[in-house]
């Protein structure tokens, strides 16, 4: 979107069959008996021509980089539910725009499609099913430590056939009570959710997990980077390590946006915070 250039179109010559944008007269303010012009600024794709945006209330003395920041506020964004028309930039005639985000899918479909398929092939692979490896190996599992420890990730082995009795009311007690506990108090009429609403900058608390925000925005894709760099570590393996190569490009960029958007929305951003790793990138 940064590559955008804004092209300013002249009052006299429409371009392209659009009409020219025509300084609007609006009723002068209260106090100042002066009649304020207001510009109306147009928008468009330099390849294609389309109109992206229509600034109709653009003061006069505006500069290109407040135009450009008006644009980003109503490209960037996309409306919420709860916007008031007369707090979004637009005159008295707006003008909305329909994006078709296409298919959508629930989060659960998002949840068992992303999460099921690697616990399921993984499984697959853990307990050798056939015509993977040589079949005289079929369901037999990894003498190796890394990997019986991995196991543990995955799946759980139930090494003894049976379980003395008093474990089930020990194992009971701990997740029908804490279940029942927590249960009554998310569930409550008068619980309210920690309200996330308000948009500030995170900063480090007594929570030691917390204390990477002094140098980086996104600690948890510093975290994430850190568990497959341990992951890779133990496999030795260089598919884990091309995962991880991916993962770690896809969660830079995410970071790098987030970062970006740090930066603009709060000007006493802490400066020696990077995206995702310290100092680096
Ligand atoms: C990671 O943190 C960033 C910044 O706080 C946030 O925008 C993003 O949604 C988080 N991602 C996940 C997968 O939790």
């Amino acid at each position: 979107m940064d590559a955008l250039a804004l092209e300013a179109t002249s009052t006299k010559k429409p371009a392209n069959g659009v009409p020219a944008p025509a300084p609007a007269k609006r009723k002068p303010a209260k106090k100042t008996k002066k009649a304020v012009v207001f510009f109306e600024v147009e928008i468009l794709d330099a390849k294609t021509k389309d109109k992206l945006c229509f600034l109709d209330k653009v003061e006069p003395n505006a500069t290109i980089g407040e135009i450009k920041s008006m644009f980003h506020k109503s490209q960037g964004k996309s409306l919420k539910d709860e916007d008031v028309l007369q707090h979004l930039p637009v005159g008295t005639t707006a003008t909305f725009y329909f994006r078709d985000l296409g298919a959508q899918i629930s989060w659960v479909t998002v949840f068992l499609t992303e999460y099921t398929g690697p616990l399921v092939l993984y499984l697959m692979f853990y307990f050798r099913v056939p015509f993977i490896y040589a079949s005289k190996y079929d369901f037999s599992t990894s003498k190796h430590w890394v990997v019986q420890n991995l196991e543990t990730l995955f799946v759980h082995r139930f090494s003894h056939g049976t379980m003395p009795l008093r474990n089930i009311f020990k194992n009971c007690t701990y997740y029908w009570g804490f279940a029942a506990w927590m249960a009554y108090y998310i569930n409550h009429p008068l619980y309210t959710p920690p309200s996330s609403k308000t948009r500030k900058i995170p900063y480090p608390t007594k929570n030691p997990f917390t204390w990477i925000f002094v140098l980086v925005s996104c600690p948890n894709y510093t975290y994430e980077l850190g568990s497959w760099l341990g992951f890779t570590l133990m496999t030795q393996c260089l598919p884990v390590a091309f995962f991880t190569l991916v993962g770690f490009i896809q969660m830079t960029v995410w970071a790098k946006g987030k970062h970006r958007s740090y930066l603009k929305e709060f000007r006493d951003y802490p400066p020696l915070r990077s995206p995702i790793l310290p100092f680096i990138l």
